[in-house]
């Protein structure tokens, strides 16, 4: 286009110089169409005097969420749609619709009207006001939590006492999915943030320190009306995982403790497996342990894809492609294993410690090496044309 084309182009001034709105409402939902209606007509309701946006972000709903959230945003640009293909991930996609906000202001709220709307115009002033660079929504100051069962109820408060005891957080809810914050915190602390699970608060808050102040505002967290929960048994290796990679400022990362336990998994089905063939009279024992092995491979290879990497999960041929991959990795780690093992109890080490420590070595190895070339090298699509060294992107610099 040159320039006398682009000057014919014509913007009218009104639209051209409209700015980015004071605060983005970020709206994860997994199959949440029949919340999201009313869930906007509260919104609106609730900041009619703020200039505001939402960012909806759909991991592409089987009910048509993100049809619904475009047809609505048609006549109403403040609302739109980030439609996720292939992933999964409460925080993930928080951390999204977080990017994708110009806003100086950012906000994190559930579909389903389980929280109360009505907190963000406080939530918006304490922030203004200079009073806190994070408000977060807390059930537990108000007495009743009509929307959590006992049982969860006892894992909020468990993990909650985790959270301040082991992270240092200092916050009375900080499992809250209901917060708002200055987008500048979120852009610092990004690269640093775990897409995975669903604590994304916790991360943000043990990541920022104490740099970071927080304001609590207590409401009712209400039962669901439409659909139902999608936290499941996961949330809590996630959370664990989180923990961990946290207090050991992120020498272990998230998913290594899913790694480990598909790993002691593994070791069951291996020997399964060799108890089995062995059962079987005429086969050696070699032959056996090779069998065993390859099943035990196997079978790992398809719980890291489902559970540990199950954002980034390898379909058709780049999961067979990932299989083999897998496979020569893990073989180099037992080759490993058992010359690191062997050479220590070689020089006076005591067979326990001599195994451990051969395990260890081929845990790490297997992990660092598949967790590069295999989820992320074959999952990932080149981050920049230009992109040669790490932390040279305009953010970093
Ligand atoms: N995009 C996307 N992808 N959204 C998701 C996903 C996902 O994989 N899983 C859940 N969501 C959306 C839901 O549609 C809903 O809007 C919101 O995230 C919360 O999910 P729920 O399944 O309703 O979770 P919950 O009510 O059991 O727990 C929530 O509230 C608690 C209290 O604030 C979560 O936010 C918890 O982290 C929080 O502690
Ligand atoms: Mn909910």
């Amino acid at each position: 286009m040159n320039d006398h084309d682009r000057s014919a182009i014509a913007i009218p001034a009104s639209i051209a110089n409209v700015g980015a709105p004071e605060l983005t409402v970020v709206v994860p939902t997994y199959c949440e169409r029949d919340n999201v209606p009313p869930l906007i007509d509260r919104i609106k309701i609730a900041l009619r005097d703020v200039d505001w946006e939402i960012v909806f972000v759909d991991d592409d709903s089987p009910d048509g969420t993100a049809a619904l959230i475009k047809s609505i945003g048609a006549s109403d640009r403040r609302i739109r749609c980030i439609r996720r293909m292939k992933r999964r991930g409460l925080s993930g996609a928080c951390i999204e619709g977080m990017m994708s906000s110009q806003a100086a202001y950012v906000a994190v709220i559930d579909a389903d009207l389980q929280h109360d709307e009505r907190l963000l115009p406080q939530m918006l002033e304490r922030l203004r006001s200079g009073e806190a660079d994070i408000a977060i929504g807390t059930r537990y100051q108000s007495g009743d939590v009509p929307g959590l069962s006992s049982a969860r109820l006892t894992t909020s408060r468990l993990a909650t006492w985790i959270a301040v005891r082991l992270l240092g957080i200092r916050a009375s809810d900080p499992l809250s999915g209901f917060f708002m914050l200055r987008r500048s915190i979120v852009e610092t602390v990004a690269p640093r943030l775990s897409t995975q699970g669903f604590k994304i608060l916790v991360d943000i808050l043990a990541t920022s320190g104490t740099r970071a102040s927080v304001v609590e505002l207590p409401y009712t967290f209400q039962a669901r009306q439409h659909g139902e929960s999608k936290l499941n048994g996961q949330v809590v290796m996630d959370f664990t995982g989180l923990v961990l990679a946290k207090i050991t400022d992120d020498v272990i990362p998230t998913r290594f403790l899913s790694f480990l336990l598909v790993g002691a998994v593994g070791v069951l089905v291996h020997l399964t497996f060799l108890g089995l063939l062995l059962s079987q009279s005429g086969i050696k024992f070699v032959w056996a342990q090779t069998g065993a092995t390859l099943a035990a491979m196997t079978s790992n290879f398809l719980l890291n894809n489902a559970l540990t990497y199950r954002d980034q999960r390898l379909l058709g041929l780049k999961a067979l492609l990932g299989f083999a991959i897998f496979s020569v990795v893990c073989s180099l780690g037992a080759a490993s294993n058992i010359a690191i093992a062997s050479w220590f109890y070689g020089h006076q080490t005591s067979w326990w410690l001599a195994g451990l420590l051969g395990s260890i070595v081929s845990a790490v190895w297997n992990y660092a090496v598949s967790n590069t070339l295999v989820w992320t090298a074959l999952s990932r699509r080149r981050k920049s044309c230009l992109d040669s060294k790490p932390g040279m992107d305009s953010e970093a610099a």
